[in-house]
């Protein structure tokens, strides 16, 4: 491969999985990805950003059985939802890659065949402890808890043991090279302390990997034996190589190939860092120059999740700020690689006290001050004094700093420089006090030297925060009467001098509303309660309700599904058939006091495999924190009569 040149840098999100919409966590990944691309954007950089859905495997095709839908149907739908939330945090991405893209599906596949032809994918028999919700095979040193099975260290729930026929990937092959990778490039993993739990792990030993599933339908099919599928990881990392051109725009694919950085959560470090440099290794690709995990952002201390109710939905806070102060917060707050806690309470806080009071005041103050003594335009000034020379050195010494924070991703030490010079121009103009100098015809030019100074400063400051919130930056080029584009001024040429003398500068509008904590909790309770019922309804027609088969079903049999907590495999009579059908109800009733039920069926439903068994059918249940509780009659009706 031709070598990648310097000036170009590709960026990364992971792709996220279409089973759920969008909460604060995903947007965080994507908006530190945003505000990096548009730096070195900003430098001059030829810039590609990536980021897109991951939208097979188990754990969507689950997703769309609960709500009965394809999961093609479910993956458009929730497709829609990311790209409208980046639209609203103004995201400015250069691709959005959807896994079930043909482009995507057919290079998976020349892949997969390729490594199986050189011998590092091969066939094999697997046994081992399956997590449905992760997706994954745990690893063997997980313990076994009483009882004889195991838990995921991931997310907590019961494992169960999965043996079937599959392709593995030679992981163990890749122990040495991936050891001496890390070696020779210790930043391979940021932050630092995450690549020693890497390689602490790969120095344990490495085992193979399995890489396909025949229990899942929905993912990619082995090219040649379409009954196996491609485990839904090998699919998804391949998106930072079929995104970019692999294998249908070699030039494009060459152009930018290897990542600069791919940003991800810490919760998938593994995968990066492990499993995927070892892939490009057997498909003999450059490897990425940097994986960057995260960390999390939990909700009044405890981790964001949809049963504890306290996924944060973004879109009150966009609609009432829009993007910019949410970008700030999320990067403000912490840095890259920690945890964070989102409270309203720090988010208005910090709205109200940096973006408010200091980014906005200065703002206000010195645009109505050239507008009321300049009439918008300074044409004439006295040359530095030592004040403001000192005000201009500070800048050039801060923007140093500044860029070094960038360029090492530490967004939130580049944030806190930038406002340490806010302050700077804050005071400037305290000491200077020009509404004083105003009430004095002869010192116009101290004056406008003054209104100048700030102006200049509050330009820089519009540049070095652009990669942050865009849009106020924008905002305040427009006061300023700026005619330019970020291409326009680079980072490294950032200048006080840069603003022309006699610009016209506009009236300012505030750039910040300011929001009291009380009242935006209150029109969030509003909002949330009560929880479902106010969403927007979809209605059918009548027509569209009369397609759903629904009928009376006599329980005759059930049994729970091995190796399972909550499945039941029963025989259900419908009237003019038996029929097998599978429920996850198994933590609410025991089999014997399923038998002899009778229940409301959809019988025309499209039959699902479950588990391995096809459930010709579904019952009807109202779901109440995650358990199904079955409405039962109480007159006697006959299997088989009609529900309308
Ligand atoms: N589909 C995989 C990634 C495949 S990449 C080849 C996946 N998707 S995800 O939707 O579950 O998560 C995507 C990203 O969102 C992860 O980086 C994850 O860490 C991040 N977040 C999800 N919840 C989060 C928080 N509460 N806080 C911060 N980020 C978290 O994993």
């Amino acid at each position: 491969m031709a070598k990648k040149s310097k000036n170009t840098f590709y960026i990364t999100t992971p792709i996220y999985y279409v089973n759920d919409v969008p909460h604060i966590g995903h947007a965080y990944t994507t908006i530190i990805a945003d505000a990096i691309s548009r730096y070195k954007k900003l430098l001059g950089k030829d810039v590609f950003f990536l980021t897109g859905t991951d939208e097979h495997g188990q754990k969507v095709e689950k997703a769309a059985q609960e709500k009965g839908l394809k999961p093609i149907e479910l993956a458009d739908q929730v497709v829609v939802r990311f790209q409208e939330l980046w639209k609203a945090l103004n995201i400015d991405y250069d691709f959005f890659i959807r896994t079930t893209q043909p482009i995507h599906e057919e290079n998976i596949q020349k892949i997969f065949k390729k490594l199986k032809d050189k011998g590092d994918i091969y066939k094999g028999i697997y046994e081992g402890w399956y997590c449905d919700s992760t997706e994954h095979f745990l690893d063997e040193d997980v313990p076994l808890e009483e009882g004889g099975f195991k838990i995921c260290p991931e997310c907590g729930t019961k494992a169960f043991i999965v043996s079937e026929e599959c392709y593995f990937f030679k992981l163990s092959a890749y122990q040495k090279p991936l050891l001496d990778f890390y070696a020779q490039k210790p930043t391979f993993v940021r932050p630092r302390s995450r690549m020693n739990e890497v390689v602490s792990f790969v120095k344990q030993g490495l085992k193979d990997i399995s890489i396909t599933r025949t229990t899942v339908e929905w993912g990619v099919p082995v090219p040649d034996d379409p009954k196996h599928t491609i485990y839904v990881w090998f699919d998804a990392l391949h998106n930072y190589v079929t995104g970019i051109g692999y294998d249908w725009d070699r030039p494009h694919f060459e152009k930018f190939w290897p990542a600069d950085v791919h940003l991800i959560g810490k919760d998938i470090l593994r995968f990066h860092a492990i499993f995927w440099p070892a892939f490009l290794m057997a498909s003999g690709f450059p490897l990425p120059q940097t994986v960057f995990g995260h960390g999390w952002w939990l909700k009044d201390e405890a981790k964001m999740s949809k049963s504890k109710g306290n996924v944060l939905d973004p879109h009150l806070i966009l609609e009432t700020f829009g993007p910019d102060p949410l970008r700030y917060f999320l990067l403000r707050e912490i840095p890259i690689g920690l945890d964070g806690n989102f409270s309203h309470e720090g988010f208005i806080h910090r709205v109200n006290s940096d973006l408010a009071n200091d980014l906005g005041n200065l703002v206000q103050r010195t645009l109505t001050m050239v507008h009321s003594y300049f009439g918008g335009k300074i044409e004439e000034m006295d040359k530095e004094e030592k004040a403001d020379k000192a005000l201009r050195e500070e800048f050039e010494n801060s923007k140093e700093k500044i860029i070094r924070f960038y360029e090492d991703y530490a967004l939130n030490r580049a944030l806190e420089e930038i406002w340490f010079f806010i302050s700077t121009v804050n005071k400037y103009l305290a000491d200077n006090e020009p509404w004083k100098l105003a009430r004095d015809e002869s010192q116009k030019k101290r004056l406008g030297r003054i209104l100048y100074q700030a102006a200049a400063a509050l330009r820089v400051i519009s540049y070095l925060l652009f990669p942050v919130i865009p849009v106020s930056s924008e905002k305040i080029w427009d006061f300023l009467g700026e005619e330019k584009s970020i291409e326009d001024e680079s980072l490294s040429e950032l200048k006080f001098k840069n603003l022309k003398l006699g610009q016209a500068m506009k009236e300012p509008k505030p750039l910040f509303p300011r929001v009291a904590l009380k009242d935006f909790l209150k029109e969030e309770e509003t909002r949330q309660a009560p929880p479902k019922k106010e969403e927007k309804m979809d209605m059918i027609t009548f027509d569209e309700f009369k397609r759903m088969d629904l009928r009376v079903g006599e329980i005759l049999t059930a049994e729970k599904v091995e190796g399972t907590d909550k499945l039941v495999k029963m025989e259900v009579d419908i009237g003019t058939e038996k029929r097998a059908m599978v429920a996850g109800v198994a933590d609410v009733y025991s089999p014997e006091e399923l038998a002899g039920k009778k229940v409301i069926v959809i019988v025309n439903l499209k039959p699902a495999v479950i588990r391995g068994i096809e459930s010709r059918g579904m019952l009807l249940a109202a779901e109440i924190e995650g358990k199904a509780i079955i409405p039962f009659f109480d007159k006697d009706v006959p299997a088989g009569a009609k529900v309308r």
